[in-house]
């Protein structure tokens, strides 16, 4: 058995923070909020779009300390994603597969204004130009910045690959809030040859398909930084897709993890089988992923 059925929940950093994280969000319910940090995914239609019949997963709505970020650059929106401030990595991303005509790697790590102050720019920025701007103003509370994970061991694992879209989309993906600690090994073999497999599922048969890719957060490790524990280094990492026609009618959904470890090895599941795999780390019921479990009606 690859997997190891593991019960126990994660605990928060602390209550205060988790008090703290709380009353953010109770906060924020007041604001009219037309900018990347949302309320609801559905308070900004164009996010709605990344997600399959414009269903948002149950899946980790409702936990402590998670924020909804349509991530926005270049003047305009390219995936969702559900973040974790207490742990500062993605719960997931969800995107839609463009077919990418290459092109170079974005040199820049972006940071989210609005998760350092509510009231700043909707649009990702550079961690290094956000932090000149704002001198004496630490950027880190609620996310991870490049700091974190200069020699720390792991990679800047994307969850929504870059080489999934072209520019602008590309550039979008190196925002922080959209990487984990990645096990070096699996990030640079099985999981991008996995990412480029489905690369060619996706260009030969699916006119549009929809995407999901999450991670598992660990009970006890994370990236310390100065005694404090920085960003939760994930147990696995997931995805899953829905493969449309060009009648917009799914005709493939389908599934992968991986252990974020040097066992280097990607598990394919069906749809029923992640959901299974995921309910085994999360009190609530996970529900479908896509819409009508990515199946034709
Ligand atoms: C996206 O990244 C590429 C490669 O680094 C760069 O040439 C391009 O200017 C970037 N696009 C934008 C809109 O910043
Ligand atoms: C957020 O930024 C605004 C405008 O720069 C500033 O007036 C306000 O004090 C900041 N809020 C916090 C909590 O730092």
């Amino acid at each position: 058995m690859l997997f190891i059925l593991t019960l126990g929940q994660t605990r928060p950093i602390s209550p205060k923070m988790e008090t703290l994280v709380t009353l953010c969000s109770l906060l924020s319910l007041f604001f009219v909020v037309r900018a990347d940090l949302v309320g609801q995914f559905e308070d900004v239609p164009e996010c709605m779009e990344y997600f399959h019949s414009r269903k948002v997963p149950e899946y980790h709505m409702s936990t402590s300390g998670t924020v909804r970020l349509c991530q926005r650059f270049a003047n305009r929106y390219h995936f969702a994603t559900l973040y974790d401030t207490n742990r500062r990595i993605a719960v997931y991303s969800a995107y839609i597969f463009q077919p990418s005509n290459g092109g170079g790697r974005e040199r820049r790590w972006f940071v989210e204004p609005q998760l350092v102050n509510q009231s700043w720019q909707a649009e990702m920025k550079d961690g290094y130009w956000l932090g000149r701007d704002h001198p004496g103003i630490y950027l880190g509370e609620k996310q991870a910045l490049n700091e974190d994970y200069t020699h720390s061991g792991f990679d800047r694992g994307h969850l929504n690959p870059n080489g999934h879209h072209a520019v602008p989309g590309r550039n979008a993906t190196f925002t922080l809030t959209n990487v984990v600690p990645q096990n070096p090994k699996l990030n640079q073999n099985a999981w991008r040859i996995h990412e480029s497999q489905l690369t060619e599922l996706f260009r030969s048969k699916c006119s549009k398909v929809y995407v999901l890719v999450g991670a598992i957060p660990s009970a006890t490790n994370w990236i310390v930084k100065n005694n404090v524990k920085r960003v939760n280094i994930p147990d696995y990492l997931w995805n899953a897709f829905c493969c449309l026609d060009n009648n917009d009618k799914p005709i493939q959904g389908a599934a992968a993890a991986a252990r974020n470890n040097a066992d280097n090895w990607v598990e394919k599941f069906s749809l029923d089988e992640l959901g299974e795999f995921l309910q085994q780390f999360s009190n609530q019921p996970v529900g479908e992923l896509f819409h009508n479990n990515c199946m034709a009606v």
